[in-house]
């Protein structure tokens, strides 16, 4: 079957139909967060199900009830997902935990004015697409892959459901500002909101590339010949086609993963 059968177009990414046919996105985009829930974020593949086991297991203090009894998606329900109308997560007791694949634009105004708790959990993109690549094979709601150097060419485009990974980690991680306040508080420094701009501000890839004390062009030609590839080259996504043809790995590769207040 063809995405036009499987797929329905959401804010602009596919989402397979089956799982979240339109009530249960308009539910998505009525549901009212509280402060302390707890949003497990992923691109779809990342390994949401292993946080999924691991969250309600911190939250019970190591109590395996929960992860024995109840399933993952009602454990942790995907708030974009059929059930989730179903389970009557209004009533749930703090802290709730929810799973999305959505994008950091596709939230509703609830998430953005309360601002829940948020984990995101990236996994390295060759792993992601071995790992979709399988499972687009087996479930009956997906389109099925094709070729794996097919599938390549729609994964890079993002021309599967929830789009690009590119976009997914990009929208949800690429906030210089908030990673500037983060390593400030971690690092115990209290920065006033201008200095906090102040920073930002000269960090940005084209303002730090104009530094020359920070972009190495002072070090001389013999080491570094800056008119064949500039140190500080462009400061976007690369030669991401070099990904065909790599997916040996058995285990997911966690690049990494950081919670914050969204
Ligand atoms: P593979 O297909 O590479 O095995 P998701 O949960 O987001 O659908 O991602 C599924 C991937 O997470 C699968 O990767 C799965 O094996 C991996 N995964 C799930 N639980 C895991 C765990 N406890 N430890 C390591 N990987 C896990």
């Amino acid at each position: 079957m063809t995405e036009a059968e499987l797929y329905s177009l959401y804010k602009g990414v596919y989402v397979p139909t089956h799982l979240h046919p339109p009530e249960s996105l308009r539910y998505c985009e009525e549901f009212t967060f509280r402060p302390d829930d707890i949003l497990i974020t992923t691109y779809p593949k990342s390994s949401t199900t292993w946080m999924q086991e691991v969250v309600p297991l911190i939250v019970s203090e190591g109590d395996l009830t929960p992860v024995l009894t109840v399933p993952n998606w009602d454990r942790v329900p995907w708030l974009e997902e059929h059930r989730a109308i179903l389970l009557n997560l209004e009533q749930r007791a703090s802290p709730r935990v929810f799973a999305t694949h959505f994008h950091h634009h596709m939230m509703n105004e609830s998430y953005f004015k309360i601002k829940p708790r948020v984990l995101y959990l990236m996994r390295n993109p060759k792993d992601v697409f071995t790992s979709s690549y399988y499972y687009y094979g087996m479930a009956s709601y997906l389109v099925k892959p094709g070729t794996q150097d097919e599938f390549m060419e729609k994964f890079l485009d993002g021309k599967i459901t929830f789009g690009s990974w590119f976009d997914h980690v990009k929208g949800w991680i690429n906030d210089l500002k908030g990673s500037v306040e983060k390593i400030a508080k971690f690092l115990g420094k209290s920065l006033s909101p201008d200095v906090t701009e102040k920073i930002t501000e000269h960090c940005v890839f084209k303002n730090m590339k104009q530094n020359k004390m920070s972009s190495l062009s002072l070090v001389p030609e013999e080491y570094m010949d800056q008119k064949k590839s500039e140190f500080l080259r462009k400061g976007k996504k690369n030669h991401v086609t070099q990904l065909k043809g790599e997916n040996k790995k058995e285990k997911p590769d966690l690049i990494y993963s950081l919670s914050y207040n969204a």
